[in-house]
C-alpha cells in the first residue's frame, strides 16, 4: 500500500485526477469504479475542468460501475447514486448513460440484484481503477463494521451513524434509506488498483485504523491491507492519525 499525505484537499483532487487520466490514456476502454459521497467530488470536478479545457483523454470508450446504491428511493431520485454520479461526473465527461451501471435497486429484482451486478462486473472484465472513500466508522462502500471480508454485492442495513452522516444529502436522518445494495469487500478486492481518498479530520481515526490497525471486520477498510495495489491519498487533516 502506498500512502501519500498531501497538504490539501485540492492536492488530493489533482493527484487523483492524474491517476484516472493516466489510466484512460493508456487504456481508453478502461473500467472505472466510482464512489459517491462528498470526498471524491473535488476529484470529479477536477476531471470535468480538464475535460472542458480540452486537455483530458477521451472518455467515450470508458465504462463505469458505481460502488453502491440506496434501496427504497423512487426511480430517478436525485440522491440515488446512479443519479448522483451522472450529475457529478459522467454526464459532464460525455460518458453515455448505458456505459454507467449501478446495482439495480428495483423492488422486483432485489433478490437477484447482487448476483446480476457481480455478473456485469465480470463480463466487463473487472474494474481497472476503483475510487473509494472511507466512512467515519471505517466502512468501505456500504460494508459497515462486522461485514464479511470476502463478501460480494448484496443488500446491507446502514448503521444509525452512517444514516446520520448522510443526512446532509436528505431532509434529515429519517429520510435516509435504511437499506442499500453494496459491492462486497471481496468485490472491491477484485479491482486491479484501489484509490482511496480521505480528507478532513473526521476521517483521521478511521484511516489510521484501516492502514495501520489490525485486519478486522470491525474496520472494513482494513481489508485494503490484503490488496497488492492500493494508493491512499489523504490531506493533512485525514493523515493526522498516521504514524
Ligand atoms: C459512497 C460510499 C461510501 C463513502 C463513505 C464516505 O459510494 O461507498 O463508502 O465513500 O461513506 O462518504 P463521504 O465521502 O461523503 O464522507
Amino acid at each position: 500500500m502506498e500512502v501519500v499525505p498531501l497538504p490539501s484537499v485540492e492536492d488530493v483532487a489533482v493527484l487523483a485526477a492524474d491517476t484516472v487520466e493516466a489510466l484512460v490514456r493508456t487504456r481508453p476502454a478502461a473500467v472505472l469504479g466510482l464512489a459517491t459521497g462528498s470526498t471524491p467530488l473535488p476529484t470529479y470536478r477536477e476531471l470535468i475542468r480538464r475535460h472542458r479545457a480540452g486537455t483530458a483523454p477521451a472518455y467515450d470508450d470508458v465504462r463505469c460501475f458505481t460502488l453502491d446504491e440506496y434501496v427504497g428511493l423512487p426511480a430517478g431520485h436525485p440522491e440515488s447514486y446512479r443519479s448522483t454520479i451522472a450529475r457529478e461526473l459522467t454526464d459532464d465527461l460525455g460518458i453515455a448513460e448505458d456505459r454507467v451501471q449501478g446495482p439495480d435497486p428495483s423492488p422486483e429484482g432485489l433478490a437477484t440484484a447482487g448476483e446480476r451486478y457481480e455478473d456485469a462486473l465480470r463480463e466487463a472484465g473487472g474494474v481497472d481503477l476503483q475510487v473509494l472513500g472511507i466512512g467515519s466508522d471505517g466502512h468501505l462502500a456500504f460494508n459497515e463494521p462486522g461485514s464479511s471480508l470476502g463478501s460480494s454485492t448484496r443488500i446491507k442495513t446502514l448503521t444509525e451513524r452512517t444514516r446520520r452522516d448522510n443526512a446532509r444529502f436528505f431532509g434529515g436522518p429519517e429520510e435516509v434509506p435504511r437499506h442499500v445494495l453494496t459491492q462486497g469487500l471481496g468485490t472491491i478486492l477484485r479491482a486491479r488498483h484501489l484509490l482511496l481518498l480521505a480528507t478532513g479530520a473526521g476521517k483521521a481515526e478511521a484511516l489510521a485504523a484501516a492502514v495501520e490497525g489490525p485486519l478486522t471486520a470491525q474496520c472494513p477498510a482494513s481489508v485494503l491491507q490484503l490488496h497488492p495495489h492500493v494508493s491512499v491519498l489523504a490531506d493533512e487533516a485525514a493523515a493526522a492519525g498516521l504514524a
